[in-house]
């Protein structure tokens, strides 16, 4: 199998950094193709935590190359921190990280109108991560975007920053009571952080479509989760990125039949961060066992993240629109303890699904309950080695979502993850 995507099915934060980590071993390239700083995979090895908002978790893996592709936004700035943050570590990321010169830039203007659109936006706020996502998307399809291969061409970028300022600036000073941001400043400033970059930049159809065809082998990582997919989200409370399959095309250039196979991360449970719908939200204690026991607050933002059951309604919609070949299962050692385990399989809804916020506003739902277990299972490293209980969670999932499980994900630790047979 030469090619691989992995895609979270739910709103972000199944485990995925942890999971394409293991993945990666087996892989000579890993990419992101979609979204940007707004992503925190955290991989734990040997005690140590990582936490990754741009650099693909694959830089892990001593001698694979990572990939940062064209669909994603890149913020250079915390690309550097993380880079150094990654020397200090002792991972030698810079010889082996890659970056698509189609990549566009979140500048310092995206993070400020990103900032000041939730300030103002009171109960109507996204909840986003303040990380320039949105207005950069939307700088790249108004035309106004910064793109990597600018920063090496000084007069294209300062002719692209000045464009991109001018409704800004009035923005800012008209609306927002900020001051304008200077074109010239700005393009000095990223025209030296680039310069470290320098010697990274490619044209990624051709390099991936070449590796293919050296039958080099490539792990597909995607960033958010299906739920806030832009498009087949819960529409306004989305990412700005289109997060599902489709983006791997969209953000490498290559055919959607370079995709050999999909795996979709899914959580024992549901998180959420930033407001929009949640049917299957806990407030009370259980809720509350989820957070404190999943350490359920946000890698890139600290924000505690909103805790519920596995809702397998939106689950069985986000593995039919990867296409999910099969699942990884994660994070099931959180639910040791609990006497029983629910899990949400029907809205009451005639279409089964929907992603509207106003359709699932007022729903009847329907749950299947599972007995719990107590044992400890952090330690499992096979299905045999887990309580009879525990296994009947996992089986009576697969019917539910439309998929099998292939691993599951035990606890934070690289080796903490096994596969189902
Ligand atoms: P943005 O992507 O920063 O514009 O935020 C839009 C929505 O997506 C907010 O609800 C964020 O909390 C959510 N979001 C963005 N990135 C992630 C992520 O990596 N994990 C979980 N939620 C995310």
């Amino acid at each position: 199998m030469s090619t691989l995507a992995l895609l979270g099915l739910q709103w972000g934060d199944e485990g995925k950094g942890k999971i394409i980590d293991h993945l990666a071993a087996d892989f000579d390239v890993t990419v992101r193709f979609q979204g940007g700083g707004n992503a925190g995979h955290t991989v734990v090895v040997d005690g140590q935590k990582y936490v990754l908002h741009h650099v693909p978790s694959g830089i892990l893996q001593p001698g694979k190359t990572a990939y940062i592709a064209d669909g994603t936004v890149l913020d250079v700035e915390t690309l550097l921190e993380e880079l150094e943050a990654l020397e200090r570590a002792g991972v030698d990321a810079e010889g082996r990280l890659l970056i698509g010169w189609g990549t566009h830039l979140v500048m310092p203007y995206h993070k400020e109108l990103d900032a000041a659109a939730e300030s103002g936006a009171g109960e109507d706020r996204i909840g986003t991560t303040r990380r320039g996502i949105g207005p950069c998307y939307a700088d790249r399809r108004a035309r106004l975007g910064v793109r990597f291969r600018d920063l090496f061409r000084p007069a294209t970028l300062l002719e692209r920053l000045r464009k991109s300022l001018e409704e800004k600036n009035v923005l800012f000073q008209r609306l927002y009571d900020r001051p304008a941001m200077d074109a010239g400043e700005l393009c000095e400033r990223y025209r030296s952080l680039g310069a470290r970059l320098s010697g990274m930049g490619r044209h990624t159809p051709s390099w991936l479509g070449e590796a293919l065809e050296r039958g080099r082998s490539v792990l597909f990582e995607g960033a958010q989760g299906t739920l806030l997919d832009a498009d087949w989200g819960t529409y306004p409370f989305v990412t700005s990125s289109t997060t599902s399959v489709s983006a791997v095309a969209q953000g490498t250039g290559l055919p959607p039949r370079a995709v050999d196979r999909v795996l979709g991360v899914i959580k024992a449970y549901t998180t959420r961060v930033g407001r929009g719908p949640f049917p299957t939200e806990l407030e009370g204690p259980e809720g509350e066992h989820l957070r404190r026991r999943g350490d359920e607050f946000g890698a890139t933002t600290g924000r505690p993240r909103r805790c519920g059951w596995l809702d397998a309604v939106a689950g069985r919609y986000a593995v039919a629109l990867n296409g999910a070949d099969g699942l990884v299962l994660t994070k099931l050692d959180v639910l040791t303890g609990l006497d029983e385990i629910r899990v949400c399989t029907s809205y009451g809804l005639e279409e089964g699904f929907s992603p509207d916020p106003e359709d699932l506003a007022d729903l009847s739902l329907s749950f299947r309950t599972f007995p719990g277990w107590r044992e400890d299972i952090s330690r499992a490293q096979s299905p045999s080695d887990l309580p009879e209980a525990c296994l009947r969670y996992v089986r009576g999932l697969e019917p539910l979502l439309g998929a099998p499980v292939r691993l599951v994900s035990v606890g934070p630790e690289r080796r903490q993850v096994f596969e189902m047979e």
